[in-house]
């Protein structure tokens, strides 16, 4: 590997509020540590495809509070196929880049692993992601301002729950993870709440609900988030009404208002952190890393142990749930 003066930096897979701060970290922390930095648009297929620009301290002025990402993202299948990965090397060599930092979620830091270790590239991966879901940090960028959003249409959803007695269901993101969900039912005090980790049954809600009408319970939220093992929220509604009829059912599905936004200053100051980690990693070698915040301390952990494990879910917080939320 060669002595690094020019980083490629792209974002990739789904967007997530706070990816801008993190560019605008990475580029005025390599121009205070010397490196050329070029943007990649549109994640690996901006790399195959050899959509760059230059970017510079002012190029990255007035995009700290904006949400999504101004390289823009895309989910690459070409980026799949070898031979493709061939053509995007050559790219990052006809443009003299040395070194690649890619900053997204584990599909995306799966690809640099890969082209790393491929063609030799020193990576550094940021984990951004609204799921919460990269092994090795506490946090990934987005997911604090996802779980802002979530919460606050809960809380608008609930004036209206209250006022009808009604059930309301409302779906989140989450295709494998249940962060966002476990998170925001504890924040916004939602009765019961679905998720990929644990396996569910419709009885264990008809009995919660049984139970909370009991006890004056006249409206409930259910957090549902999308990748349980059930299936989506109309269904669980939908099956819920054959077999318990005391609440007139809703459904909400966020979507990708999740995903939007400007992000929150705790994003901002994340990402801010983790674009400057990647630079020093690169300076001090930490090659084929991803750089995290755990315990409030700035760490690096070979993608390949990253890529290969998961994030587990806070069972501390499950118990909690099942204890208050009622
Ligand atoms: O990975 C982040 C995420 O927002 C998931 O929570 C969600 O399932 C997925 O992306 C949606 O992806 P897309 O925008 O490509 O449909």
């Amino acid at each position: 590997m060669t002595e690094i003066s020019k980083i490629g930096v792209l974002t990739s897979g789904g967007d997530s509020p706070g990816m801008n701060a993190a560019i605008r970290s990475l580029v005025r922390s390599a121009e205070f540590n010397n490196f050329d930095v070029v943007g990649v648009q549109r994640g690996f297929q901006g790399l195959i495809e050899g959509c760059f620009e230059q970017l510079e301290m002012r190029s990255v002025s007035n995009i700290l509070g904006n949400g999504g990402t101004f390289l823009r993202s895309a989910r690459s299948p070409e980026f799949l196929d070898k031979k493709n990965r061939i053509i995007a090397h050559k790219q990052l060599q006809q443009h003299n880049m040395d070194a690649l930092v890619v900053i997204g979620g584990n599909g995306s830091l799966t690809g640099a692993s890969v082209f790393s270790h491929e063609f030799n590239i020193p990576v550094i991966g940021i984990p951004a992601s609204i799921d919460n879901d990269v092994f090795g940090t506490d946090y990934s960028i987005g997911y604090n301002t996802a779980l802002e959003t979530i919460v606050e249409s809960v809380d608008k959803i609930r004036d209206t729950a209250n006022s009808h007695n009604r059930l309301f269901f409302i779906e989140v993101m989450g295709r494998k993870s249940g962060n966002l969900a476990l998170n925001a039912s504890l924040a916004s005090g939602a009765c019961f709440v679905i998720i990929p980790e644990k396996k569910f049954e419709l009885i264990d809600l008809v009995k919660r609900l049984e139970d909370n009408k009991k006890r004056n319970k006249e409206s409930s939220i259910v957090i549902v988030a999308e990748g349980n093992n059930y299936g989506p929220s109309y269904k669980i509604a939908e099956d819920l009404s054959k077999v318990y009829s005391a609440y007139e059912s809703k459904v909400t599905i966020l979507g990708h208002i999740q995903r939007g936004g400007k992000p929150t200053s705790f994003d901002r100051i994340l990402a801010s952190q983790l674009g400057m980690a990647a630079i020093e990693s690169l300076k001090l070698k930490k090659y084929n890393t991803l750089v995290g915040l755990v315990n409030n301390s700035l760490i690096n952990l070979p993608i390949s142990e990253v890529i290969n494990a998961t994030n587990q879910l806070s069972s501390d917080l499950y118990r909690l749930n099942k204890i208050i939320s009622r």
